[in-house]
This record gives structure tokens, sequence and C-alpha cells, in this order.
């Protein structure tokens, strides 16, 4: 990484967020989109999810792509230009085979670094930021990229207004280096679950070893969040929406103070919540329930829907450009995706200028 010299693999220390980038595909959709193709309102998804746009890739745009411009512009907002890693957090990766991060670490120039898939869903960000932070902290790496990307876009039925109202593209990345624990940027220590006995709320049940596509009969066309019939092969991301809101209130406020008392605050010490946009009513639920004033939860999916592994290094990005996220906030990170899965992390938001 050029301009830390002093930091070299086997150092051994915190992880320090030091640089942030996104990208969004430029092609937005918006509710009133949907609702000449579906069944749907832009009233009804405003008042049940809070989005009112959300950006579709194009067909010759993979996850790579997004992954690597959201890359490029994290490693320059570090003023970085090599990393010792690359983690990237994707449920839809550009093939089954091989993972999609050597790709993007090639396609950023950063030579024969390790570089891996996570797969945690929604909560991928989360699960690669923590990975990124062991690398750093067992001397493995002295700095590491760490992605977020997704284009659910590719997974979602198109008749399924319950998903694709929701889900949109995008990708988001940060910069760790090794550095002091008091620092501004260092990360506390993630608090990390999953609990499989749900993994069942949130599938794509078709295309793994399970039940491999090429052994399948024709296609089913989904029915709007039902799982279908379990004879017909199923390509598409499914949900049940209520359990997986119950499930993501519960598990998001309960990570978040255990975050929280693992940094050592109070809840009325945590300047901000950026936690995974999944759905306004569910920002507003783990506020509540954490007993945290809603204004202190940026929220960003009304313009972007739930871009899944990328949406809290968006969410980042966004509420730092709009100055409600500012250098010294107590900030928590959370989120929930399926597995299911969920996290959460304390850092102290350091002064950089999102790219
Ligand atoms: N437009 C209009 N109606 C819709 C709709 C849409 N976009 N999506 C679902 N509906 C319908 C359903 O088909 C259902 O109709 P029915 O009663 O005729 O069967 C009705 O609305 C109620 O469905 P339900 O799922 O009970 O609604 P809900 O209030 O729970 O809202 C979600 C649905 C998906 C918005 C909500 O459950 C949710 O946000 N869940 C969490 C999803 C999430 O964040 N997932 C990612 C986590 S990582």
């Amino acid at each position: 990484m050029s301009g830390a010299a002093a930091v070299r693999p086997g150092s051994g220390s915190a992880a320090v967020l030091c640089g942030l980038g996104t990208w969004l595909p430029p092609h937005a959709v918006t509710n009133d989109d949907l609702a000449r193709e579906l069944d749907t309102s832009d009233a009804w998804i405003r008042s049940r999810t809070g989005i009112g746009t959300r950006f579709i890739a194009a067909p010759s745009t993979a996850t790579s792509d997004l992954a690597v411009e959201a890359g490029r512009r994290a490693l320059k907002s570090a003023e970085a230009d090599s990393v010792d890693a690359v983690v990237l957090a994707t449920t839809t990766p550009d093939h089954p085979c091989p993972a999609t991060a050597p790709l993007v670490a090639a396609q950023l120039g950063l030579g024969t670094v390790p570089a891996f898939d996570v797969g945690a869903v929604c909560t991928g960000f989360l699960y690669a930021l923590a990975t990124g932070a062991g690398l750093i902290a067992t001397g493995t790496a002295g700095s590491v990229l760490v992605i977020g990307a997704d284009t659910y876009s590719r997974i979602l039925d198109p008749a399924d207004r319950s998903t694709r109202a929701i889900f949109g593209d995008g990708a988001g990345a940060v910069v760790l280096r090794s550095g002091g624990a008091d620092e501004p940027g260092a990360l506390g220590p993630p608090v990390l679950g999953s609990d499989g006995t749900g993994s069942d709320l949130i599938t794509v049940r078709s295309g793994g070893s399970r039940e491999p596509l090429h052994t399948a009969g024709p296609i089913g066309t989904g029915d709007g969040g039902d799982a279908g019939d379990a004879a017909r092969p199923d390509p598409y991301f499914r949900m049940a929406g209520r359990a997986v809101f119950r499930n993501a209130v519960e598990r998001m406020a309960e990570a978040s103070l255990m975050a929280a008392r693992r940094a050592g605050w109070e809840v009325a010490d945590i300047d901000r919540l950026v936690a995974h946009q999944a759905n306004l009513r569910i920002l507003h639920a783990v506020a509540d329930r954490m007993r945290l004033p809603r204004h202190r939860c940026p929220v960003h999916l009304d313009q972007v829907g739930n871009t899944a592994a990328a949406s809290i290094p968006l969410a980042l990005s966004y509420a730092a450009a709009t100055g409600r996220l500012t250098p010294g906030h107590r900030t928590l990170l959370t989120a929930f995706g399926g597995g299911l899965t969920w996290g959460a992390c304390a850092l102290r938001w350091p002064a950089l200028t999102p790219m």
C-alpha cells in the first residue's frame, strides 16, 4: 500500500478502515416502472419497504464489473495502489466456479495477492470485514481490500413482486490497513452469528450440489415468494418475507448491542447505526428495540433498494457524503441475511473521502 511503508505483513494489529468506494450501475428502475410490469404500486412499495428506486445492471455487466469499479474507488480513497489481500462478499458470483475475487484482484492490477469470496448473503460484507481484520490481526496481510458486490437482478424471479420490489444491484468496498486499536477507523471485535435451522427462509434452491440444474426438468415459474413445487428446479431467490423481517429485527438489535458492549459503549454513546438496508420498517424496528433515536440510523434504501452485500458500504458512503456521518462518530455496522447469518461491528468513523 503506498503511503503506508511502515505497514508490513507480520506486524499483526488492529484493522483500520482507511478508504471507501462505491459503484452503482447507471440504469434506475422506479416503483412506477415496476408497476407497469407487475401487480404492484409506488404507494405499496413505499409504505411497506421505504424503497423508491433501485439500480439494475445491464445484461453485459457482471458482479466482478461492479466490484472492480468500487474497489478502484476504495483504493483511490485510501491513496493506495496495492493491498496484500482481497476479500469479496457476494451471493451472485460471476460463475459458480472459480471465485470472483481473483478476477477482481487481477483487473485491479493487484498482482498475485490472496483473493477469495465469502458467502453470507446480506451479512456478507460484515463477514468479509471480519475476515479482512483477521488477516491483519494474524499478520497475514498489512492491508486488505474488502468488497461487497451483488447483482441480484440476475437471480430474481421476473414474476415475483415481493423480491423485485426490494432488491437492486451495486457494489461497495473499503480498504483496511494495519494500525493501532485507538486510531479513528479501528474496527472493534466483530460480532458474528448464524442459525442454519432457518436456512429455508432465504434460498436459491437449485444450481448447487443438492439440486444441480443439469439433472432438473423444466424451470418453474415461481409465484411471489412461494417455495414452489419441490419436484421442479427453482433457480430464483426466494424469501419468507415475514419470518425474515422478524428475525432480522431481533438479530441485528442483539448483535448491535453486543458489539456496542464490546466497544465499551452505552446505547446513548452510539452516534450512528449503519444497518443493512433491507427495509425502512426493519431499520426503525431495530432502532426502537435498541431504544436508539431513529434519526441515528442513516437511510439509503429509498434510493437504491436492498443491495445485499453492497448495502453497508453504499450506506456509509451516502451518509458520509451528505454529512450524516462525520469523523469521530461512534458508529455501529450491522447486517442480517440468509443462512441465517448476522453480525455487527463498532468503529469510530475516520476522516476519509468516499469515492
Ligand atoms: N406489491 C403489492 N403487493 C405485494 C408486493 C408488492 N411489491 N409484495 C408482496 N405483496 C403482497 C403479497 O403477495 C401478499 O398478498 P396476499 O395477501 O394476497 O398473499 C401481501 O402483499 C402481504 O404479503 P406479506 O409478505 O405478508 O407482506 P409484508 O407486509 O410482510 O411485506 C415484505 C412484504 C417482503 C415487504 C416484507 O415482508 C419484508 O420486507 N420482509 C423482509 C424482507 C427483507 O428485507 N429481506 C432481506 C433480508 S436480508
